[in-house]
Order: structure tokens, then C-alpha cells, then sequence
């Protein structure tokens, strides 16, 4: 039994034959050690994050140094306007959540519209970085003309109780965009995520669920987000429901074009972004762009979105489904619409 219960590749082998009864013992800590570790390791990455360093946060968007687009104002195409021009304005709009909803699908597909400008990397100002100032977060933005949109997204303000009260403190005319997903599904795709960075995690059942399949752990960071009747009600205290567009995680995969029309009718924008811009990759198994923007070439989204998820026992999706139905429902009612994942 020399090895049994040891690491592998022979380190708990040898310790077994040579050690003694000490050795012996430090062998079978060490699956416990490990797991302690991994844990560690987990729980810092789970921690919520700070306001990087000055240097690491997205610099202040350049000019844009693309050949002039064909648009001015919404709908009206067929007049050139100067690169570089315009004003940095604070959004008017935001892509608020939810994590792994799709919300860099909605991003990307949205910038195709010439009455957009998007901040391509989150900002993280309404949650992590508030106190370096709203001047400093308009500085981020890049440049619009008027008529044009300034749109950032960001997927944590959804869940972060102070977000409503400052984005309603900026501008109370903000509207505000929820990509919500199945939140079973979503819950695997975070865990997936992080598992991806940090590789011999428990599995999902065990951190869905305290001691064994028991109470399922809202404090789980990937089990808390898809509350959304929960985080909802803390947004509705600032912005009425009018404020808010709702899209489909699922329906943006199956129906690109059909979410895309919906979010740009709610912007107030002509519906630029159509069927035409799409295909279906069979490889990648996802919607993809025919021409990206500034590229020209069809685009995919990288392979950090659309990554296979761990096979998790059905048991436990059923139980997290259960569990996930009254809020659901809660969430349906709030909103008016019914999303289907029960
Ligand atoms: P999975 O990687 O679990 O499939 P977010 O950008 O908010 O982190 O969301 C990531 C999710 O976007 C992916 O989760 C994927 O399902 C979804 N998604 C929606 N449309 C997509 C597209 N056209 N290409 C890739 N992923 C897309």
C-alpha cells in the first residue's frame, strides 16, 4: 500500500517506504494540504477585486484611428465625419450584468452600430474604482459626436448594492442593460471560469451545496449573482423599471439579430446591427460577426467565452434548478417577461 492516498508521481510513493510512521503521516496530510491550498488559492481569486493601480486601470480612450464612419447623427447615413473629434461624455447607457450572461457578445456586436462608441475593457468605476472620481471615469470614455452613444459595460455593478445609488447620482437618465441567463447555467459557467484558472477546485456540487448535497451556500459568489429578483429589488429603489432593458442570454445566441433589434430600439437608434452581420460557426458552435469592427474579417469571440462546461451531476442541476424557481418567478413578475428556464 506504499503509495495509496498520496500524491502522484511517486513523491508519496517513496516517502511511504523510506519515512517511517512520521513520514507516513505528513503523506496522508498531504491530499488535506493540497485541498487547503487550492482552496486558498480560490478564495483569493473569489475576493472582490480593488481599484487597480493607476497604471493598470483602461487609459483614457484615443481618438479613434479609423477611416471617417458614414454617420452623424442616428440614421443618418451618407455624411462623413472627422476621426478624433467630439466630446468624452459620460455614458448614457450601460451594460450593468450579468456575469457570463453574454454580456461581451452584447458588447461587441452592439459596436458595430456607428451611432456607438463603447470603452472596450470594463471600467469597474460604479463598484471598485468610485473614489478616484467621475472626472477621472469620463476621462475613460472615448469620444462622441451628438447624437452618438457612449456605452461601457461593466457586470458587477448588477450585484453591488452601492452601483444604483452612484449611477443614479451620475445621471438618473441612464439606461441601464441586464443580460440575464438561466442561472443554473450561468452559475456552471462562472465555475467553469474558475476553474480555468484554478485547476483542482472542489466540484461544483461541493461548493454549491453546504456539508455534502445539505442547504444550498448563497454565499457562493457564482450561486448568489443569478438571485436576480434579489439584486433587481436593490435597483428599483433608484430607477424605475422603464429605465432597464432585459435581454436574453439565450436568446442572443439563437437569435442575435432579434436581441440586437430590441436593445437598439430601446437606445433609440435606427436598427443598423441586423441578420446580415451574423453567421452560425459550427466550430465554434456560436453566432460569429461576418466583418468584426475596424477588421473587416469574420470574427469570433475568443475562446474564454463559449469554453465547455464540467460535466455536473443532474442531481445536483436539479436541485439547483428547485432551488433557483421562486426567484425566477419573482424575477418574471418584476419584469414582465418570462425567460423560460423553468
Ligand atoms: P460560456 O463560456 O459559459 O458558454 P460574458 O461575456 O458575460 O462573460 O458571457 C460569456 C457567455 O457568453 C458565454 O458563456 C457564452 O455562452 C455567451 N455567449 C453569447 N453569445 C456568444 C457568442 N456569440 N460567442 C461566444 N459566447 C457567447
Amino acid at each position: 500500500m506504499a503509495g495509496s492516498g498520496g500524491l502522484p508521481g511517486g513523491a508519496g510513493g517513496s516517502q511511504g517506504t523510506v519515512g517511517g510512521p512520521g513520514a507516513a503521516l505528513r503523506a496522508s496530510r498531504a491530499p488535506l494540504l493540497f485541498a487547503a491550498l487550492v482552496l486558498g488559492a480560490y478564495c483569493l481569486c473569489a475576493l472582490p477585486g480593488r481599484c487597480p493601480p493607476a497604471g493598470r486601470v483602461p487609459a483614457p480612450a484615443p481618438a479613434r484611428a479609423e477611416p471617417p464612419r458614414a454617420s452623424r447623427s442616428p440614421g443618418a447615413p451618407g455624411l462623413p465625419v472627422a476621426s478624433g473629434s467630439g466630446r468624452r461624455r459620460f455614458p448614457q447607457a450601460l451594460i450593468v450584468g450579468v456575469k457570463k450572461g453574454g454580456t461581451r457578445a452584447l458588447l461587441e456586436f452592439l459596436r458595430l452600430h456607428p451611432d456607438i462608441r463603447a470603452l472596450g475593457s470594463e471600467p469597474h468605476f460604479f463598484d471598485r474604482c468610485y473614489e478616484r472620481g467621475l472626472a477621472w471615469y469620463r476621462s475613460l470614455m472615448p469620444r462622441t459626436l451628438d447624437g452618438q452613444i457612449t456605452l461601457e459595460k461593466t457586470p458587477s455593478y448588477f450585484v453591488t448594492r452601492e452601483a444604483p445609488r452612484r449611477i443614479h447620482s451620475m445621471s438618473p437618465a441612464t439606461k441601464l442593460i441586464v443580460v440575464v441567463r438561466n442561472p443554473v447555467t450561468r452559475a456552471i459557467s462562472d465555475y467553469a471560469q474558475t476553474l480555468s484558472k484554478t485547476p483542482g477546485l472542489p466540484s461544483f456540487g461541493a461548493l454549491a451545496f453546504r456539508r455534502g448535497l445539505g442547504p444550498v451556500d448563497t454565499a457562493w459568489s457564482a450561486v448568489r449573482i443569478g438571485l436576480y429578483a434579489q439584486h433587481l429589488d436593490n435597483w428599483l429603489r433608484h430607477f424605475p423599471l422603464s429605465r432597464f432593458l432585459f435581454v436574453s442570454g439565450e436568446r442572443l445566441v439563437s437569435d442575435p439579430a432579434g436581441e440586437l433589434g430590441r436593445v437598439q430600439d430601446f437606445l433609440g437608434l435606427k436598427r443598423v446591427v441586423t441578420d446580415k452581420h451574423f453567421y452560425f460557426n459550427a466550430t465554434k458552435g456560436f453566432p460569429c460577426l461576418k466583418k468584426a469592427q475596424g477588421s473587416g474579417r469574420p470574427h469570433c469571440l475568443g475562446k474564454s467565452k463559449g469554453r465547455p462546461h464540467p460535466r455536473v451531476p443532474e442531481a445536483v442541476v436539479q436541485r439547483l434548478r428547485a432551488f433557483y424557481r421562486p426567484f425566477n418567478r419573482k424575477f418574471y413578475q418584476m419584469t414582465g417577461q418570462d425567460f423560460g428556464w423553468d
